[in-house]
Formats: C-alpha cells, structure tokens, sequence
C-alpha cells in the first residue's frame, strides 16, 4: 500500500488515471459520483438497481442526504504545509488507514455473482474494514476466511429469536469481528415505492439470507416452521414456478433436491417469521451488553436525547445514520442530524456517521461536523456492479484519493485537525 505520508497515495491515483489516458485508457468505474451511478444501473436489472438506489416514499430523504451537504462549506487554509497529510483513524484499540469503512449492505447477489466475497477481498487489499452484513449473500465464515486478518465488524439485525441472536453474536466473535454493530431503524422494512412498484423483494427469493442458512440455531428454527403452508390454497403460474426455481438455486446445495425437498420455501418463511424484532426496545440492550465483550455501536441514531441514552446505557459507539433514505421518508437528512448528537455526546463515545457520503469533501464535512469516522454505502456496490471486486477496489481508492488531496489542499495535516 502506497505511503500514507506526502499524499502519496493520491498523487499515485491521479497520475495512473491521467497517463491511462494518454494510452487512451478511461476508467472503467467511473470517478464522478452520478456516472458511477448510472454505470452500474446499466449493467442491473430493473429490479436490482431499484433495490439498490431506491428509497421510502417519495424518497426526499435520498435527495435530501446530498443536498444537505452543500449547505456546509470547506474554508481552504493556505501555507501550512500540508505535503504530508495523515488519514489514519483509531477506533477502539485498532488503527485504520482512513476514517471511512464499507457500511454493511445485503443481498449482495443481486449486484455480482461474487457478493459478499468480491467485497470482502477489495476491502482486505486495501486495508479498509468490511461490516458483514445480517443480510448478506455470503456467510460471514467465507468472507472471513477470504480476508486473512484484515479487520471486519458484524452487523446485528436482532431476531425475534434470542438464541439466533445470541449465535449471530458468536459466530461474529469467532470469526474474527472487531465490534458488533446493532441496526435499529429497520425492525420492519421501510415504504419502499420502487420495491412495491416492481412487487420484488429478493428475500422471498431465498437471496440475502446466506447468514441464516447457515446458522444452526436457524436451520432448527426451519423445522418448526416446516409444515405451515401458506400458499397452499393459491393458484400455481408460471411466476410462482420460476419463483420457486430461484428459490431452490439461491439456497445452498443442490438446485434439484432443493426443488423437492421443500427446504428454500420452508427457510424463507422461517427468516420472514423471525428476522426482527419491532419490539426491540432500551431494556434488550442489557442483553447484548451481557452477550459480547466486543465494542456494540447503535446504527440509526439521528436524535440527541436517543445518543445521550446510548451513552447512559453503556453503549460504546453510535452511528448517526437515516438508512440512506430507506425508512421513513421525510426523516432528517443524517448531516443535518450530526452536529447536535456529537454535541451531545461530546467525544464520551465515538459518532460515526453513513448516508450520503459520495466524496472526500464529504468525508472532511462531516468529520468537521463531529463524526469520527464514516460508512461508505452505496458507491461501493456501484462499484461492485460494473467491475465486482476491483470496483469495489477502485471506488475505496478514488474516495481515498479523493480525501487526502482535499485534506492538503485545505491546510489540514490530519483527520485531528478538522474542526
Ligand atoms: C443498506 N443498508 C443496510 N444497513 C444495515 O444495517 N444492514 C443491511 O443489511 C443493509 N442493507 C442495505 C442494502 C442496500 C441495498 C442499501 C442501499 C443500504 C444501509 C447502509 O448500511 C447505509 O446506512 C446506507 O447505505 C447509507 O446511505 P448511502 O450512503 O448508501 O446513501
């Protein structure tokens, strides 16, 4: 990995793009935000990129996550030598080369064949944590085991059953998972026009539920609810039959003996029977807290009052995040939301922060705003679509690059100094 010091790293990046085109090489992912968008819709299918780039509602929140970006403004100091520029962050004990993560995002299968692994051998090459997703298409052991010791983070949906739970945790322990990471704005899917519009939700599928078919605790949930039929007074076509052709192709093993033996349509009726937990409430967190040692951060924080409690109740991180505009539409841009909660928390845990963030001047922003570090989401499976594994690469470089010259350029020697 390039040199972390005298903005090695993005002068490397800006050269390579530049002499690729005297050869007349362009990139293939693109650089510009809104083309790198557009490239991967070209390559998905309607159903795909609308579950991708689609939001809740009329999705004013989507809009509103970037839009409120340019209400804040980078003030450019000049002549304080800023050749060197540090990115490095410290986040409970362990360094990390730049204040960006990959935010954990499901049903990776819709976007590349290689999923979750794609991700997960970009995010080791260059060094970036990677938070597995509950509702990835890979299990996290696979994606694990493709990482070596790169760091990784588990992200928690908590099921309507404790002992999934409780083995979720474990098997995030065991795998070698840094902190664990409880989403709380999504214990039921948001309205989400373009889904329903295209009446496709992958789960029912069988796809992004790689984590429960692979968890033993699930696969005995699977026999309880194995003989209720719920489908059995409706009428058979021939969409019903592709769909549960898919259904038998996405579960693990075989395509035929999954066809008869019932398990895909049994499996995907015990995930939607037990994969949240509305209820969820302050007092569960206690259980958490006795269940792992590891770091737990709140994803979806976006009220003071809600990260004062965080704090109070022992919590070690929180994430102010609106779920990149996929819940409740008309919910507060999550930039908007960040300077009172870091206020609030006043550096007691740290504030890390997703939704929006497509540059490097939005990275500065929001570390500006009170953020320690920050969650990069969709651009990586922009990434991920046009390119798999070296998109992803190429995304976390150009974000990468993309910081360190914003940072020089604006007098700032490191992430301390953004203020
Ligand atoms: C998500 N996100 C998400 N979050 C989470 O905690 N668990 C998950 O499984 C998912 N899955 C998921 C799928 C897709 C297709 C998207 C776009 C998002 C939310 C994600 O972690 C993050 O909060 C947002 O992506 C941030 O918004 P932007 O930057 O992508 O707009």
């Amino acid at each position: 990995m390039a040199d972390r010091q005298d903005q090695a790293f993005a002068r490397q990046r800006q050269s390579d793009i530049y002499i690729g085109g005297v050869s007349g090489r362009k990139p293939v992912v693109p650089v510009n935000p809104e083309e790198l968008r557009q490239a991967a819709k070209k390559r998905l299918s309607r159903q795909a990129f609308a579950y991708l780039a689609g939001g809740a509602g009329s999705e004013t929140t989507v809009r509103g996550n970037q839009t409120a970006f340019d209400r804040w403004h980078i003030v450019p100091r000049m002549l304080r030598d800023a050749s060197r520029v540090d990115t490095s962050v410290t986040l409970f004990g362990y360094e990390y080369p730049v204040p960006f993560m990959l935010a954990p995002i499901g049903v990776l299968e819709l976007f590349h064949a290689d999923a979750d692994l794609a991700v997960a051998q970009a995010a080791a090459a260059e060094g970036i944590p990677m938070i597995f997703s509950s509702q990835a298409s890979v299990p996290m052991e696979a994606c694990a085991a493709a990482m070596g010791n790169s760091p990784r983070w588990f992200q928690l949906y908590w099921s309507i059953s404790d002992e999934l739970t409780e083995s979720f945790v474990r098997r995030a322990e065991d795998t070698g998972c840094q902190a664990i990471v409880l989403t709380l704005d999504t214990t039921r899917l948001g309205w989400r026009t373009q889904d329903l519009d295209l009446a496709y939700l992958p789960f029912l599928e069988a796809r992004g539920i790689a984590q429960y078919t692979s968890d033993p605790v699930f696969r005995s949930l699977m026999k309880e609810h194995g003989d209720e039929d719920p489908g059995r007074n409706k009428k058979i076509t021939p969409s019903t039959l592709r769909t549960l052709y898919r259904m038998s192709r996405n579960y693990p093993g075989s395509t035929l003996k999954n066809l008869f033996s019932g398990k895909p349509m049994r499996a995907v009726r015990t995930f939607i029977r037990t994969y949240s937990r509305p209820a969820l409430n302050w007092n569960d967190l206690t259980t958490l807290r006795h269940l792992t040692d590891l770091p737990i951060l709140l994803k979806g924080m976006l009220h003071p009052d809600d990260a004062q409690k965080a704090v109070s109740a022992g919590i070690d991180g929180i994430i102010v995040s609106n779920h990149g505009g996929r819940q409740v539409d008309g919910a507060i841009p999550a930039i908007s939301a960040l300077p009172g909660i870091a206020e609030t928390v006043a550096g007691r845990i740290p504030v890390l922060f997703d939704s929006g963030i497509r540059t490097g001047s939005h990275v500065i922003k929001a570390l500006a705003l009170g953020a320690d570090a920050v969650l990069l989401g969709r651009p990586y499976v922009y990434g991920l679509s046009v390119a798999g594994s070296e998109g992803v690469r190429a995304v976390i470089r150009n974000l990468r690059a993309d910081l360190e010259l914003n940072m020089g350029l604006s007098g700032i020697k490191s992430n301390k100094e953004i203020a």
